[in-house]
């Protein structure tokens, strides 16, 4: 495992740091997760479906959007133990068959061989480096199942931010923005996001997906930073 993948397990595996970002809805998960809550009862209605989450965390957001939804399988890849515990406590009131796993999200969807309807990331992706990203999309595009969707929430650079530029003013915002956060926490949050993000403006993610054959990205919700996009797979002519 390469040093950035351990740097960003262990910064999760001190859960009660991201805790304080879900309870205060710091990166709006309130409003994203209703989204997905609609996308889902508006494109799946009852058919039941098999959802792979990638980097689930504790899966609690995701978990309540779930709820009453034809969900037949749920499997979720994450690095830190304790989030696992929690998402296993979270899912298992969907009552469908569920598997978690502590694995880097990458080799987990490398070595499936499970084809999903639903690939889930949600503030997972701004970690690996671009070429990562692009090869994140062309396993995707292998797992999913004809008719699959790909679903992406995830910081994003705004258009015309470079790296530093973003990182300087996303770490602005959170000073400002994070009240609930003492000091530490910052010196610790700022420290993960310097060293471990790299976030792609939303044009650069959709040319990635596009390379791998999914659809130009469908914007659900954006916020500054913040966004909830959705990929199509490329429907097959002839
Ligand atoms: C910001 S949290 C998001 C959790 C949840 N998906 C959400 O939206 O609330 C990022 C999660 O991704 C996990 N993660 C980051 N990089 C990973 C990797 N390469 N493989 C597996 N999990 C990873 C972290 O352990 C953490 O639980």
């Amino acid at each position: 495992m390469s040093n950035a993948i351990t740097e960003v397990g262990e910064f999760f595996n001190a859960w009660a740091i991201y805790r304080k970002v879900l309870a205060n809805n710091y990166m709006h998960h309130q409003a994203i997760y209703r989204a997905v809550e609609n996308l889902l009862a508006e494109h799946w209605g009852n058919r039941p479906f098999k959802l792979l989450d990638l980097g689930c965390g504790d899966g609690s957001f995701l978990a309540q959007a779930l709820q009453g939804k034809a969900i037949q399988h749920y499997t979720g890849f994450d690095l830190s133990d304790p989030a696992l515990a929690l998402a296993a406590e979270n899912m298992a009131p969907l009552g469908c068959s569920t598997e978690l796993m502590n694995i880097d999200f990458m080799a987990g969807l490398a070595q499936t061989t499970e084809r999903f309807d639903i690939i889930f990331t949600s503030y997972a992706l701004h970690h690996l480096t671009q070429a990562e990203k692009a090869e994140f999309f062309r396993l995707a595009q292998d797992a999913l199942t004809e008719n699959g969707m790909l679903l992406v929430i995830d910081t994003f650079r705004e258009p015309d931010e470079t790296l530093p530029v973003y990182l300087d003013n996303y770490c602005q915002w959170i000073r400002e923005q994070w009240l609930h956060c003492d000091e530490l926490e910052l010196t610790a949050i700022f420290q993960h996001i310097r060293n471990n993000d790299f976030p792609e403006t939303a044009a650069i993610l959709s040319a990635m997906a596009e390379a791998a054959d999914f659809d130009p990205a469908e914007g659900v919700y954006h916020v500054p930073w913040h966004q909830f996009l959705r990929f199509n797979k490329k429907a097959v002519v002839g």
